[in-house]
């Protein structure tokens, strides 16, 4: 017994070593361990073994079952090992090979200059509102002291979505919608999208930005208005920038005005950039019309303000000497890295 128990682990041992894979160590498993297997058949003749020999025979049979399977799996270890050595080898990762460029997105330019915008007047006390696109026509025009008949409307191509509501044409309405929820002193910017029904070209598009401003207090005087202007244009354009009011007409100020500055590329010489004119608009402007304030609920005896109207494009165009106004939404992004 001791004899056949020995021969059947040389023999084990023999053909594991032998194996090549994992089937063929499977194959031996069987062989020798399974069901129908050489040890297997030894325990069955264990009936012949004398009684008392028979412990010690199944020691054996069951050291020899223990030792059988130590070594397949030592065999299956370090053919897993080896296998994993041999992937490893094949696949060797070159890394001077150039690597793949992940593309990141940019700032848009119209954002980059907004929020440069918002830190200006940030720092000079403001804070920032903002109100809906889709607006009654109370809030676009009429509590703007621009009645249904009145020939800014046709300056201003509206889209109508009913009889009472429009999309936003301006953002000026927000200066009524902060009127009516806060009390004096108001300092706010509004920035935001406004549409207007108008053709495109390089000029012209029938979405585009604007970011409102008011300031209403006790005694908020023109030259309050043109002093905090001024500032911010500078702040802007550069601490050397000159600027100008011209008078002008808005329905929902009085006086009203239109702020340029000097022509930073030529100083006021006149160049194709300012279009010889020496100087380029920037803003509409003025003090807020008495009936504005009261249709917004603020006594125009007891308050008075000043509001402004920035058009975004127009100031981003200015600074990058953008040429078309197009570029700004047809997502290039040749275009938008640029900045
Ligand atoms: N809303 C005017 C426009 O779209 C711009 C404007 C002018 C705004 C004068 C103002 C202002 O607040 O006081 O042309």
């Amino acid at each position: 017994m001791k004899e056949k128990l020995q021969g059947i682990l040389q023999a084990a041992k023999e053909q594991l070593a032998a194996a090549v894979d994992a089937r063929a160590l499977d194959e031996a498993r069987v062989k020798f361990l399974g069901k129908k297997g050489e040890l297997t058949a030894l325990l069955k003749g264990m009936k012949d073994v004398a009684p008392e020999d028979r412990p010690a025979v199944g020691q054996m049979v069951n050291d020899v079952r223990a030792e059988i399977e130590s070594i397949i799996d030592a065999r299956r270890q370090t053919m897993a090992e080896a296998a994993l050595a041999q992937k490893l080898e094949a696949e060797t990762i070159d890394v001077t090979l150039p690597g793949e460029e992940v593309i990141i997105g940019k700032e848009h330019p119209l954002n980059i200059v907004l929020d440069e915008l918002k830190e200006i007047f940030i720092g000079l006390g403001f804070s920032i509102a903002e109100g809906p696109e889709v607006e009654l026509d109370h809030y676009n025009f009429e509590a703007l002291n621009i009645p249904k008949d009145h020939p800014a409307r046709d300056t201003q191509d509206t889209f109508y979505i009913s009889d009472n509501v429009v999309l936003r044409t301006q953002t000026s309405g927000m200066q009524v919608r902060v009127m009516e929820k806060k009390k004096p002193p108001i300092r706010i910017i509004a920035p935001g999208r406004v549409y207007r029904s108008d053709a495109v070209d390089a000029t012209h598009s029938p979405l585009f930005h604007q970011i409102e401003g008011l300031v209403v207090d006790k005694g908020i005087r023109m030259s309050d208005l043109k002093g905090i202007l001024e500032l911010f244009a500078k702040k802007l354009y550069g601490e050397d920038t000159v600027v100008r009011f011209r008078p002008h007409h808005f329905p929902f100020t009085e006086p009203s005005a239109e702020m340029d500055i000097q022509c930073y590329r030529c100083h006021g010489a006149g160049c194709p950039l300012c279009k010889g004119e020496g100087w380029i608009e920037i803003l509409g402007c003025g003090m807020v019309h008495p009936k504005v304030l009261e249709v917004s609920g603020i006594d125009p005896e007891v308050y008075s303000g000043y509001a402004f109207g920035i058009g975004l494009e127009r100031t981003v165009m200015g600074r990058y000497k953008i040429d078309d106004i197009r570029l700004f939404y047809e997502n290039d992004v040749r275009f938008l890295h640029q900045f």
